[in-house]
């Protein structure tokens, strides 16, 4: 007997095939293309921005890979509340450097300048026989601190180049988990460097939830120097690609009905599309050469749905009673498969005034469980929330 032919849908993890994002990872070459060529220093860093689930991380990922295509030396940070992502960068720097024989334990000016800096940076601790000749650790945010780690950035560079690599590459996901004085320090860096002479080969690519171009605003007085891009989610060429492409390795086709029905149930929201896919495959079970037919569609169904109830049910504990009013109202009118609702509709749904939404508005688009879709509407961020909360309000 033949053992089952894995799943090749990528619930939670890096897909097989990022289908629809051409543009983000070109952008991305072509910058680094210009580090690897003219070691140019990219003064501007891309923030892409969207919700839980829309592709952010496998984007980022992507973006990694061509990083190491083009030589460079890449160091990826995911920012967090309890870690410093300044201390998180370098060491991750040094990591990298690690990795193409750049030793900082050497004796060599450079890394005698490198482990210094490090250190000031808060980055430890010494390895035997380092001697510790800082004063003490730069204050999170301070000049001193900004200064330090351009000075980093600009030694590793040196170091990296020297090696024969292409320059270097940062990559920060959730940026706006990071804390406000390491976002001053590495916004303030950027913009020192790119006004120093022989600034250092480096890029900075970063992807985070939409509250981030508020955190980022709220850190720094010249948010200019970050170039916010929302991810979309994936269109409809794009959402079909996501679903077949995976099966045709192992020569499996989607019959049009079901296509249809997933595509209509998705709305084009990556995680979703990788939930069905593997949810379907698992209740198929398929051979090669097998097509996927629309009767697995209600078992996919609940399957999908048990898989969210966890994160449904918490998501909707922190809600509170007039921000649970409005999911309710929204629930009602979005209908099955989920369409954007206006917010007028909303307002009447609820018998209040538009201003009145306002609060809770605001609230629910902080917490991400709705978003700003097409002229002006509101939607879910995560489909199928809308069925969970016409269930949990007997709606
Ligand atoms: N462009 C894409 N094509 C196909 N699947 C994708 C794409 N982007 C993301 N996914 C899938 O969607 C899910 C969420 O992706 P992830 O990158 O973790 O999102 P985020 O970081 O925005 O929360 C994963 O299961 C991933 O495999
Ligand atoms: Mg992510």
């Amino acid at each position: 007997m033949n053992s089952p032919l894995p799943s090749p849908y990528t619930p939670g993890e890096s897909p097989t095939f990022l289908v629809g994002r051409r543009e983000q990872v070109e952008a991305a070459e072509a910058d680094l293309a210009l580090l690897a060529h003219y070691g140019r220093f990219l003064g501007r860093v891309r923030v892409d921005i969207g919700s839980r689930g829309v592709g952010k991380t496998s984007l980022l990922k992507a973006i990694r890979e061509a990083a190491l295509e083009a030589g460079a030396v890449t160091a990826w940070v995911t920012a967090r509340a309890d870690e410093s992502l300044v201390a998180s960068l370098v060491a991750a720097l040094t990591v990298g450097l690690d990795g193409i024989g750049v030793d900082l334990s050497e004796r060599t000016p450079l890394s005698r300048r490198l482990r210094r800096l490090s250190l000031e940076l808060g980055v430890g601790p010494a390895k035997a026989g380092v001697e510790l000749d800082v004063s003490g650790p730069a204050a999170p945010g301070s000049s001193a601190a900004s200064a330090a780690f351009g000075a980093f950035v600009s030694a590793a560079s040196t170091a990296a180049r020297d090696a024969g690599s292409a320059g270097l590459c940062l990559l920060v996901d959730e940026i706006q988990a990071a804390h406000r004085t390491d976002l001053r320090t590495l916004a303030y860096a950027w913009q020192e460097l790119q006004s120093a002479p022989g600034a250092p080969a480096a890029v900075i690519f970063a992807a985070g939830l939409p509250n981030a171009p508020d955190v980022l605003t709220a850190a720094v007085t010249f948010s200019e120097r970050f170039a916010f891009r929302t991810l979309e989610r994936l269109g409809e060429a794009d959402a079909t690609e996501a679903l077949e492409a995976p099966a045709h390795v192992h020569r499996v086709t989607w019959s049009p009905e079901l296509l249809a029905r997933v595509l209509a149930q998705s709305q084009g929201y990556p995680y979703f599309l990788q939930l069905y896919g593997d949810a379907l495959w698992r209740a198929a079970g398929p051979d090669e050469g097998d097509t996927l037919g629309p009767h697995l569609f209600d078992a996919a169904r609940s399957r999908v749905e048990s898989d969210l109830d966890t994160m449904f049910r918490s998501r909707w504990a922190k809600a509170s009673p007039g921000e649970r009013r409005l999911l309710a109202a929204m629930a009602g009118l979005s209908g099955d498969p989920e369409q954007p609702v206006r917010r007028g509709e909303v307002a009447e749904a609820m018998r209040v005034g538009t201003n009145d939404l306002s609060v809770p508005r605001r609230a629910l688009l902080d917490k991400g469980l709705i978003e700003v879709a097409a002229r002006g509407t509101l939607r879910f961020t995560v489909p199928g929330f809308a069925g969970f909360v016409r269930a949990e309000t007997g709606a």
